[in-house]
Formats: C-alpha cells, structure tokens, sequence
C-alpha cells in the first residue's frame, strides 16, 4: 500500500499512548486499520518528563497497530495538549521625553516590550503578542498612536504563550522511536474533530476532554475554536483520593474506583459494601458504596466548578447554545454527567466517537480513544493540499514555535 493512502494518529496522553491507522473507504468514511495501546509511563500532566520510557511506549503503540494493520509506519500524526497554548492580558506603560513628544515606531516598540515584561509561566515562551489598543496620556481605544504628542504611552496586548519545549520533548520522543511528526495538532481539536458534529460546532459548545493528568476544554462557536484552557486535574487524581481514603495502593484503588465509583452520592440507593484488597498483604477493608462516592464527590464538583469558572471568564457562556459534550476515559466515571449537568446548568451530552467510521476494534468507540481517532480524521482532513511539515533537525523550536503560531490564524 502507498504511504500516502492511509495515515496514523498517534495520541500521546497521561496514562495511555494509543496509535491508530486508518484510510478513507469507499462508502465516504474512514475505515480504521489497525489500533496499538500501551500504558504511558513517562508524562505528568500531559508534559513529558521522562523521554526513554516514552520513547519505549511510543514504540511499542506502533508496533501493535502495525501488526494489526499489515503496514509499515513512517510518519504520524501527533496531539500536543491544549494548555501548551494560552492567552494572557497585558498591559504597559513608557513616558515619551523627547522635547517633540511625538510618538513614533521605536516608542510603540519600547511599550509593547514593557507589556510583555509579565511573569509568563515556567515552561511557557511567548510565541505572539498581539496589540490591542493604545492609551495615549490618558485618552484609551487608540488604534494607531504614531505621529499623536504625549507625555505617556500605554499599550494593552494579547499574549500567546506556548510550552514550545514539552511540545518539541513530545517530537523527539516520537523521532527516536523512529518516526516522522507529520503535524502536530492541539490535542482537544482532534478530539472535537471525533465528536462533535459541525452543527455543534456553528451553535456552540463546548468540549470537555477530561483524561487522567488533565482536563482539557475548547470552546467553539460560529464554526470555529474561541478558547482553549487546560485544567491540571483529571481522573487520576479521583484516583489518587481514593488510594489515600482507603489506604489501598493506586493499582486497587483505580479499580475500585472504575467497578465501584460515583461522583454523585444521591444516585446511590441503600447501603450496599464491597469489599477491597489492602496495599502489599495488608489487610484490607469493608467500604459503602456511598462512604466511596463521598472520597469522589468532592474532586469532581471541584472540577467542574474550575470548569464553570472558566466558561464564564471567557464571556461566551451566551453562545454555547449546543451545551457540553464530554469525553476522555474520566467521563466514564458513573454520577459525572450528573454532576456536570448541575454544576454547568447546560445540556450535556457523552461524546463517543461519530458515525463517520468503521473497523474500530471492541470497546475503542470508548471517549478514552477519542483524540487517537480524532488525529485519524484530522490527517485524513487536512493532509491534502498541505505542504508537509516536518518536524525535526535543529530547528526544531522554531519550526514548532511557526506551527503554533500558525494554530492561531487556523483557530482563533
Ligand atoms: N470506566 C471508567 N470509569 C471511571 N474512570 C475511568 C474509566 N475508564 C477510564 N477511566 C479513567 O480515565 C482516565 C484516563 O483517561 P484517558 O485515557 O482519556 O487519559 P489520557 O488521554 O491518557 O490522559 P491525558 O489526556 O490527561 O493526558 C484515568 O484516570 C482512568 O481512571
Ligand atoms: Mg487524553
């Protein structure tokens, strides 16, 4: 088979790292191939921390799907997590001492530096500054200030910044497992591109991804993305509170969680127990359904009042008028929907991957795979037509700082 006919997504998450390949059927849908799922060892939070065990999972994810798909990888398709992108406000203010106090270019230049002096995040570099308005004196909404007289001159402006080193960590993993990085993409819109429907899209929604390290969310209207936010909490750390309320190791505890969990405790009716196994030969212990749900509850109200939060700072509460769709292997927990439904007071639905698709294997129509496929629909989308983009050699900070860049004129 040409290289060129079929393509692989490769989703790089907190606890699994799932490639998928898969080409365009006849029918009009994309038909998936082959799926490979190893366990991911080596992220925290989404951010890689320790590149040979990623490396290692990055090729064993490959393997898997090749053999299943008779064909051999060269390239993939890569989700990088949404918060490697964020927007912040910022301000600044220089005085003009010149006798003539007449602005000109290297003034405008001087203020937007003083603007960009904000503390920006570790791990974060500022890949755009955007103007906004100008302040001359003390006159606002100035569009273009140069050739005015003032004694002040203040700028307000948009700055992107961009985790450009985990994004490029996520490519040298990918590379030296021995494999070229078609394209990154920001992980949340290869989800959306899995399932929200372009209706949705138009009438607004708002996209909640919430995996193990993090929770990812987008929010689209009109057609296109107008936020993007990522939140560090996410399955694993219901996980982490039932491991410390019951005294069990993580591997049990996500267990319990998964056969016995709920975030919502008035959907339990009775008292019915289980029974769980201690950590290394300890004994363990007798717990009630409703005693489990009230370890859980809390961390998922937290959530989704950070959630909640969120949606409202942005202004665009009004035009989500599709309400919410969640996904990622988190949303499966029982009780979530509820809990959701309550907290954000919109219409809520449980994004599994769309119709547009056959030949996923049992159980990988589950939200846990839908960024994997997402990428399958995206490279499929956006592969023609583009002139390739190859991440790799020296310049790669640059070349990932452009594609990021190049996501905002796309997005937003
Ligand atoms: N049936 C289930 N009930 C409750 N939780 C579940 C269930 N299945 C999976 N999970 C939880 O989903 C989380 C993993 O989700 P997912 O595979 O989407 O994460 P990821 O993509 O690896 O991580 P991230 O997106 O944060 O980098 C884990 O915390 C796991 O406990
Ligand atoms: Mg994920």
């Amino acid at each position: 088979m040409k290289k060129q006919e079929f393509v692989v997504g490769l989703d790089i998450g907190t606890t699994k790292i799932c490639a998928m390949i898969g080409r365009h059927h006849e029918s009009g849908v994309v038909e998936i191939m082959g799926t490979g799922v190893t366990p991911s060892k080596g992220l925290r939070k989404g951010v890689v921390i320790n590149l040979e065990s990623t490396i290692d999972s990055v090729e064993r994810a490959i393997e898997e799907a090749e053999g299943e798909s008779g064909v051999e990888v060269t390239r993939v398709f890569t989700g990088i997590a949404g918060g490697h992108i964020r927007g912040v406000n910022s301000r600044g203010v220089v005085g003009i001492s010149r006798t003539s106090r007449e602005v000109n270019r290297r003034d405008v230049e001087r203020v937007i530096n003083a603007a960009k002096a904000v503390a920006i995040p570790l791990e974060q570099e500022v890949i755009h500054v955007i103007p906004q308005e100008f302040t001359v004196d003390d006159q606002d909404g100035v569009k273009n200030p140069i050739g005015m007289s003032a004694n002040r001159l203040g700028a307000e402006v948009h700055i992107v910044t961009g985790a450009v080193t985990s994004a490029q960590n996520i490519i040298k993993s990918v590379n030296r497992a021995g494999f070229e990085v078609e394209d990154i993409v920001l992980g949340p819109l290869a989800s959306a591109e899995a399932v929200l429907s372009p209706e949705e899209k138009r009438s607004g929604v708002v996209l909640i991804d919430i995996g193990g390290g993090t929770t990812d969310m987008v929010i689209f209207s009109r057609g296109s993305i107008r936020h993007s936010e990522v939140l560090a909490l996410g399955g694993d750390h219901v996980t982490n509170d039932v491991s410390i309320g019951l005294r069990t190791s993580p591997k049990q505890a996500e267990e319990v969680k998964k056969a016995y969990g709920c975030a919502t405790v008035s959907l339990i009716k009775g008292e019915e127990f289980f029974h769980y196994p201690g950590m290394e030969g300890r004994r363990g212990g007798k717990v009630s359904l409703s005693q489990l749900c009230e370890i859980i509850e809390p961390r998922i109200e937290e959530l989704f009042t950070l959630v909640n939060a969120d949606i409202d700072r942005t202004g665009l509460s009004r035009s989500v008028s599709a309400g919410a769709v969640l996904t990622g292997g988190a949303s499966l927990l029982r009780g979530l929907p509820e809990m959701a439904e309550r907290i954000l007071r919109l219409p809520l639905r449980l994004g599994k991957t769309n119709g547009r698709i056959r030949g996923l294997g049992k159980g990988k129509d589950s939200p846990i795979y839908a960024t994997a496929v997402g990428l399958v629909h995206y490279g499929l989308t956006y592969r023609q037509g583009k002139k390739m983009a190859r991440f790799k050699g020296r310049n790669l900070f640059s070349q990932v700082a452009l594609r990021m860049k190049e996501w905002l004129g796309e997005f937003f």
